[in-house]
């Protein structure tokens, strides 16, 4: 079952060319020769309540959670409704407001984690349209919501959520994509965005030449007993997956962070020796990112900028600093590819430091207890 590879980790990762492309197979509508919209069966016939909504909640844990949280700001950018965070075992200690105007949407590769199936059942009872988007066709999650979307990632075995966290983010652009149906305003973009889903799977295939690169990278890194991952705007949700990814697989502390909080606190971490990566490719935060590499250099940092192909001297005009130079895509996809070089550390970090990188201590791969 993992065909040339050792770990079913590392299958999944490099199979997220294929993965993705069968997310999205069927689902973008030609129009003549050209790709003009987006058409999900299972929601077809809610899009307008959604649109009409109060608000969209996304409920998740964990990858499923960020998955969300990368998605954000562009469901609010097409459909206009404001979009909530909630991660379920939160959502439920405070027995947070939901509201019969409220869309909630559910978060989910195995479709029965415990937490989610109880918040959905904590939405439901108040009358909230429930959304599902789980990779488990006939799951809880799937069965229990009113609609949703399949993300057909295909069976994720490895406890770490590679590929499904990839297929998520597609699923739920094309989510909003749909959301935005309507609005004669943000017809470019929308193009735009589905000319680039369309090339996806190539710039995956680009990014996933970086595998010996990090490998490389993971040699430096693995006697550390921390990484710090700093990113904003759509690449937030990078910095805490990417964190996570080390984290959980190659047992090395790690944070995702804020850039935007680094002068509140974190700033006071930085020294030689404590590795940051700072994620910076072209997008409206990028020139904040610059000047957060500047401050980060000032204090002597020991800095690693993902950024964008060709980048590297705009971004650090000074030098001395190790690049991960990825593709570039529409800001909204940009996630997608940045997270690719973050699962192959976690994958080499774990191999190196000799953890079990399918299994590992003391996780299971769907929590069904809370
Ligand atoms: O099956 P789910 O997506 O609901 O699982 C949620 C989390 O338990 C899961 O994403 C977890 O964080 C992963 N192990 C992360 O790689």
């Amino acid at each position: 079952q993992k065909g040339n590879y050792e770990h079913y980790m590392q299958k999944e990762i490099h199979e997220q060319p294929e993965s993705l492309t069968t997310t999205m197979r069927g689902r973008l509508i030609h129009g003549g020769s050209k790709v003009k919209g987006v058409l999900l069966g299972g929601l077809k016939d809610h899009l307008k309540t959604i649109r009409r909504s109060r608000r969209i909640l996304f409920i998740g844990c964990g990858t499923s959670y960020y998955a969300g949280l990368a998605t954000r700001a562009l469901v609010e950018e097409l459909s206009g409704v404001p979009v909530t965070m909630e991660l379920a075992s939160d959502l439920l200690d405070r027995r947070g407001p939901v509201y019969r105007e409220d869309t909630a949407i559910f978060v989910s590769q195995s479709g029965e984690t415990a937490d989610t199936l109880e918040a959905l059942e904590y939405a439901k009872s108040f009358g909230a349209l429930c959304v599902g988007v789980t990779n488990t066709v006939g799951s809880a999650i799937a069965r229990g919501t009113h609609c949703g979307v399949h993300i057909n990632a295909g069976c994720e075995i490895g406890v770490a959520s590679t590929k499904a966290y990839t297929s998520q983010i597609a699923a739920m652009t094309m989510m909003a994509l749909a959301l935005g149906d309507d609005t004669l305003s943000s017809c470019n973009r929308r193009e735009a965005i589905i000319d680039d889903l369309i090339n996806l799977p190539n710039k995956v295939r680009e990014v996933l030449k970086l595998d010996n690169d990090m490998k490389e990278l993971a040699k430096e890194l693995m006697e550390e007993q921390s990484l710090l991952v700093f990113g904003r705007g759509y690449n937030y949700a990078t910095a805490l997956e990417g964190a996570l990814k080390v984290k959980e697989v190659a047992l090395m502390h790690s944070e995702g962070i804020l850039a935007g909080e680094m002068k509140h606190g974190p700033l006071a971490l930085v020294d030689e020796n404590l590795p940051i990566i700072v994620i910076a490719t072209r997008d409206a935060t990028c020139s904040k990112q610059q000047s957060v590499i500047q401050q980060l250099q000032a204090r002597k940092g020991r800095l690693i900028v993902m950024c964008t192909k060709g980048d590297a001297n705009l971004m650090c005009p000074n030098g001395g600093y190790r690049f991960i130079e990825v593709p570039q895509l529409q800001d909204c996809l940009q996630p997608i590819i940045n997270i690719v070089p973050f699962q192959l550390l976690a994958y080499h970090l774990t191999v190196l430091r000799g953890f079990n990188v399918d299994q590992p201590r003391n996780l299971a791969k769907s929590v069904t207890i809370s």
